[in-house]
């Protein structure tokens, strides 16, 4: 119990992230599908400084060593957050107890267990017309938008707020507030996975404060509302408030934003015309699938997750000191191949872009769900649009990545609608 308390010190939350550095298991570096992030292709190791492994078989090893390769660093800031961002956090007290994606300890499993009666197969299945519903709508949306005005960002409007209204309702959680999560979630991406200097820092840190006393409302509202929702459940299951925040924070981000990302991307890489596939064969069911499977890859919205060793270990026949800091690649990148264009990197199998192992994504079915029929529609409704912008700005951070907009403009063929 005093090692949980310890952990949820949000002080805690940036203490592991610095160190070790890379340099410290140089050792490591010929050693099969291990790397030091100095020996690859980054330009700059203080942005990634962490042992990389990108071989698929050794990754998967890792992911099924959770004794040995503990996710107790998930969440940890990737820069250490200096003293006025921390003492925003903590006069809201933000903390970030280990619940389910960095809780490496025996309560997983039963917390896994409630959270994923929230996304069986059978009630994604089932979600499927709603899905469809929404991507209609925001398709229909984007063509508004380019009839009057002549250009619209399909990130805005077909990307961006489906996902979030779908895990919502899954969730039982009341659809409200979607521009603030939408804002909240990017955030929050940036301050715990980017590089962000001490004054951008502050802002990231009022904005994570402002989402967190959102989630501790949203969480005292759930317990009486009528119905089930994922807080009852979790509430039942033994979780304090707190933990609970930890959980919504981290699902109510990675169950939508993720999903936006995937779709952002693939939609870019459509239209610029990189791609296996189409766009007019992305109007069909198989092509979409098929894009958004090369997406994911070839260059993921979640291309890299971490791992800490919890004590002297090995892998792949290097030895991995107790404390290294490790950086799984689960797709191409642009943090650890930014000198190769990432669709045409070295790609991971498919088999590992969700994780693998005890703690393997629990909305994997759903995004990829999502994902297609968002790219299906949006191809139905929109044919002979093109980019408006060449190369757009990208989010790009350690493990999450996706084109900023995707702006097109006009040329619709009148179709129904
Ligand atoms: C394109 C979209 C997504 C991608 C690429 C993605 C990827 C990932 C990855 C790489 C992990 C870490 C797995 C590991 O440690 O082995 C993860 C964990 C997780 N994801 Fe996703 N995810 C996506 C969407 C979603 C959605 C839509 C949801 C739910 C609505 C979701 C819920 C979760 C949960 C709950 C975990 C933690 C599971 C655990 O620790 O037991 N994700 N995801």
């Amino acid at each position: 119990m005093a090692e949980r308390a310890a952990r949820m010190n949000p002080a805690m939350l940036t203490a592991g992230s610095a160190e070790p550095r890379v340099d410290s298991v140089g050792q490591a570096e010929a050693a099969h599908g291990v790397e030091s992030s100095g020996q690859t292709e980054s330009p700059d190791q203080a942005r990634c400084p962490y042992l990389v492994v990108r071989d698929p078989d050794v990754v998967r090893e890792v992911l099924h060593r959770p004794a040995d390769f503990s996710p107790a660093n998930a969440l940890v800031a990737v820069t250490p957050l200096e003293g006025r961002a921390l003492r925003v956090l903590q006069r809201v007290q933000f903390a970030l107890p280990p619940v389910l994606a960095s809780n490496d300890t025996d309560t997983h499993a039963g917390i896994r267990k409630v959270v994923a009666g929230y996304f069986t197969p059978a009630t994604v299945a089932a979600m499927e017309p709603r899905i469809r519903e929404l991507a209609q709508e925001a398709a229909r949306n984007a063509a508004d938008r380019l009839d009057s005005s002549g250009h619209a960002d399909l990130v805005r409007t077909v990307a961006a707020f489906p996902p979030a209204v779908v895990m919502l309702e899954l969730l039982g959680l009341p659809v409200r507030d979607l521009a603030d999560l939408k804002r909240w979630g990017l955030d929050s991406m940036e301050l715990f996975w980017g590089w962000p200097d001490e004054d951008r820092q502050l802002e990231l840190a009022h904005s994570a404060a402002e989402f967190y006393v959102w989630l501790r409302k949203l969480v005292a509202e759930s317990l009486t509302a009528p119905g089930r929702n994922l807080f009852k459940s979790l509430a039942e299951h033994g979780l304090s408030t707190p933990e609970m925040c930890s959980l919504g924070y981290f699902l109510l981000i990675a169950g939508q934003e993720t999903t936006t990302q995937l779709i952002s991307t693939t939609l870019f890489r459509l239209l610029e015309g990189s791609a296996p596939v189409g766009w007019e064969d992305a109007a069909s069911e198989a092509g979409s699938k098929a894009m958004v499977r090369h997406v994911l890859t070839t260059e993921s919205s979640v291309p890299t997750w971490r791992r800490v060793a919890a004590h002297d270990t090995n892998v792949g026949g290097a030895p991995i000191p107790a404390g290294a800091e490790i950086l799984l690649e689960l797709s191409g990148n642009h943090i650890t191949s930014p000198s190769q264009p990432a669709q045409r990197g070295p790609s991971t199998a498919y088999g590992l872009v969700f994780g693998s192992g005890i703690h393997r994504c629990l909305g994997a079915k759903l995004a990829e769900l999502e994902a297609a029929v968002t790219i299906q529609e949006t191809a139905a409704a929109l044919p002979g649009i093109q980019l408006r912008e060449g190369e757009p700005e990208w989010i790009r951070l350690l493990s999450f990545q996706a084109p900023r907009t995707v702006t097109v403009t006009g040329c619709r063929e009148s179709k129904p609608l």
